[in-house]
């Protein structure tokens, strides 16, 4: 066996066993039922976990990550790859195409601010009448921060974003590692919202 057989066996495995599936991703694939075939985009997919996981419900996949080889540990051990498709780019190049569930777990937050807006219409504009949408955002909380590599939104701002959107779930926690009385310039909270488009 080469080298290279024997690593993307050990990544498959890394990618499906490394951590649980994000609670959040978990949710919104409870609410979609079975996938039946449907398609879900998994954007800044990373090693793929959640793309795994929306596999094993049945679902097609495209997943999108700008990172080398990312996504692509699922191919090689994963029942049900070859529902997937797997696209090496950055989320603000490339089109989405029209999806029941639309899924970003802690990528969208690291756009730059002046590229989050034209980003969010398009994720917005990929999701097919009744799909749902399921995103981690960061809120900049308390604190001042001068990031232009993150998009850190205020709490009202980020309620706007699912304006004409039914809301099933807003959760609103304080970032891992924010200290008590702020003076970081990470993200002071986190957002993790489920986002249903009228039919
Ligand atoms: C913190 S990781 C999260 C990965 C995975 N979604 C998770 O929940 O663990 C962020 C991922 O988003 C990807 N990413 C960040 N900015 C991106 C962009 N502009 N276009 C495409 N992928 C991006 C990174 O390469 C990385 O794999």
């Amino acid at each position: 066996m080469t080298g290279v057989a024997v690593s993307a066996r050990v990544d498959a495995a890394a990618a499906t066993q490394g951590r649980p599936v994000r609670p959040l991703c978990r949710r919104a694939l409870d609410l979609a039922g079975p996938g039946d075939g449907r398609l879900a985009l998994d954007l800044g997919c990373g090693r793929g976990v959640e793309a795994s996981a929306m596999l094993a419900e049945g679902w097609r996949v495209w997943a999108l990550d700008r990172a080398p080889g990312a996504g692509e540990l699922v191919r090689a051990g994963v029942a049900g790859a070859e529902r997937l498709t797997v696209v090496r780019g950055a989320l603000q190049d490339v089109e989405l195409p029209a999806a029941e569930l639309v899924h970003a777990s802690y990528s969208l937050p690291f756009l730059p601010p002046a590229d989050f807006g034209p980003v969010w219409q398009r994720v917005r504009g990929s999701l097919a009448p009744g799909g749902l949408l399921a995103v981690t955002l960061f809120g900049a909380g308390d604190t001042r921060h001068d990031r232009t590599d993150l998009t850190l939104l205020g709490r009202r701002q980020a309620r706007e974003l699912f304006l004409g959107l039914e809301v099933l779930a807003f959760d609103d926690r304080a970032a891992e590692g924010t200290r008590a009385g702020g003076g970081s310039e990470g993200p002071g909270r986190v957002f993790e919202v489920i986002a249903r488009r009228m039919r």
